[in-house]
């Protein structure tokens, strides 16, 4: 399943992103807002169990999250979108999974893992930026479904036909949502017109 959240505020805080004037403070500050407005549309199918309870009125049967949520950014990147989902989902567990991207291969090395435990009974959300080759995001499926994750979803704010299909061929039971859904990845493997380099702009480097 894949699904591009177009909204006007997405989009709006999107084009903000893009733009190449746009500075680190402004760059973070839009993707955090976009994270939590993802949020609210990625958590919208998570399973609920009735509860009884009792109003200052009277007694009812109310619902409550039945499953563990785990946010599972790829750093660096993905640090960027935590905290906006972490806000509407405050009970949510975080493990990491460190990768980076050769620049020459493309292909992504683990320098980091680090994982809350039963996996296998969570809804487990991989965040990062960036779905462009989809190398990274197949590592980080493969490293989840490793220690038992079986509900995954992929939450990525830009991708590109290239890696919505790696991902779909190898894990066609991951959910993949994007903020927008972009051409096609140039000869360095960036994501055109894409916003440049997820992690740079986000935290000034470079
Ligand atoms: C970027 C981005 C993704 C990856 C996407 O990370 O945040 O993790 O590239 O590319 P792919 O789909 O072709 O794998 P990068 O490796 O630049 O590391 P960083 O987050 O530390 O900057
Ligand atoms: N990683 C990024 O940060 N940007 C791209 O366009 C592709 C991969």
């Amino acid at each position: 399943m894949l699904e591009v959240l177009n909204h006007p505020l997405i989009t709006h805080k999107l084009t903000q992103m893009r733009r190449k004037e746009t500075g680190t403070k402004d760059f973070r500050e839009n993707l955090d807002e976009i994270a939590e407005l993802m949020a609210y549309e990625v958590c919208r199918d998570l399973p609920v169990e009735p509860v009884d309870i009792e109003t200052p009125v009277a007694p009812c049967t109310g619902y409550q999250l039945s499953k563990e949520v785990v946010i599972v950014p790829i750093l660096r990147a993905g640090i960027g979108l935590l905290d906006g989902i972490r806000r509407l989902v405050p009970t949510a567990k975080v493990g990491f999974i460190g990768l980076y991207r050769d620049e020459k291969t493309l292909q992504p090395h683990e320098y980091f893992a680090k994982f809350p435990k039963d996996l296998d009974k969570a809804v487990v959300m991989i965040v990062d930026p960036m779905l462009a080759t989809g190398g990274s995001a197949l590592a980080a499926i493969h490293s989840v479904k490793e220690r038992g994750a079986k509900n995954i979803k992929l939450v990525c704010l830009v991708g590109v036909p290239e890696g919505v299909r790696a991902v779909q061929k190898e894990y066609p039971d991951v959910d993949i949502y994007l903020a927008a859904l972009d051409d096609h990845l140039n000869e360095n493997g960036y994501i055109v017109p894409g916003l440049g380099d997820a992690g740079d702009r986000i935290f000034g480097t470079k």
